[in-house]
C-alpha cells in the first residue's frame, strides 16, 4: 500500500474505503471551513458519499489517472491531498489538497505537498505539477509559494462557489530540464 513518512506525527497513505467514516465525520465538522474555498461540500452529506469517492479514486488510481492521499497527523486524519488528476500523456499532476482547520498553522500541508513533487518526480516519472488555488485563498497560495512554484497567470471565472464566480491563480513547477532541453533544440533547430 502506497504510504509516506512525513515527519515525526505526519504520515500520508492511499486513501482506503476504511478511512470513508473518520474522514467523513472531518469533513461534516468542517463543513463552513472548507465550503468558502471547495465547490463540493453540497454532494458529500453521509460516510457513504465519501467512501464512493474514495472507491473512484482507487478506481483511478489503478488506471493512472489520479493519486488521493489521506493525511493522518499523531493518528488522526487531519485532510486530504493528491493529484486529482494525471494528464500521463503531458506528464502533468494537478495537485489539490485541505486540512482540517485544527490542524492549520503547523506547516503540515506544506510538507505534504512537498512529499508529493517528490512522488511525482522519483515514482511517477511527471515533468510539472500544476497548482491550481482561489485567487482570494491566501493559506493555499501561500504554499506553492512557500515551494518555489512559479505564478503562471490566472484564470478568470474558474469555479462557481457559493453561487458566486472565482479566479484561479494557476501555479506550476517543472520536475526536470525539459523546457530548457526544448528551448536549446528550438534555438538551434534541433528536432
Ligand atoms: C489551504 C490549507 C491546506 C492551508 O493550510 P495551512 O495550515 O495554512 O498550511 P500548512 O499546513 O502548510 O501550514 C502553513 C502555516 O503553518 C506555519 N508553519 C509552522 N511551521 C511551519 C513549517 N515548518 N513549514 C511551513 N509552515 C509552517 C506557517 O507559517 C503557516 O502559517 P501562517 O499562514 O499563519 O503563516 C488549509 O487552509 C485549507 O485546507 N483550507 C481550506 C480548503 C482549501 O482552501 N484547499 C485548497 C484549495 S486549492
Amino acid at each position: 500500500m502506497f504510504s509516506r513518512t512525513i515527519s515525526s506525527d505526519v504520515s500520508v497513505r492511499l486513501s482506503l474505503p476504511q478511512y470513508a467514516d473518520e474522514l467523513y465525520a472531518l469533513t461534516d465538522a468542517n463543513r463552513a471551513f472548507l465550503s468558502r474555498w471547495l465547490p463540493w461540500l453540497d454532494g458529500i452529506r453521509c460516510a457513504d458519499d465519501t467512501r464512493e469517492f474514495i472507491q473512484r479514486q482507487l478506481h483511478r488510481f489503478a488506471d493512472g489517472e489520479a493519486l488521493h492521499v489521506t493525511v493522518f497527523c499523531c493518528g488522526r486524519v487531519a485532510g486530504v491531498a493528491g493529484f486529482n488528476r494525471i494528464d500521463a500523456v503531458n506528464g502533468i499532476g494537478y495537485l489539490g489538497y485541505w486540512l482540517a482547520e485544527e490542524f492549520n498553522g503547523r506547516g503540515i500541508m506544506t510538507a505534504v505537498v512537498a512529499d508529493l513533487v517528490t512522488v511525482a518526480r522519483e515514482s511517477l516519472g511527471l515533468q510539472k505539477v500544476d497548482i491550481r488555488c482561489t485567487t482570494g485563498n491566501q493559506r493555499s497560495r501561500a504554499i506553492p509559494e512557500r515551494l518555489g512554484f512559479s505564478h503562471e497567470g490566472t484564470i478568470r471565472r474558474a469555479e462557481r462557489v457559493n453561487g458566486g464566480w472565482l479566479d484561479h491563480e494557476v501555479y506550476g513547477l517543472l520536475l526536470n530540464d525539459t523546457e530548457q532541453a526544448a528551448d536549446g533544440d528550438a534555438a538551434t533547430g534541433a528536432g
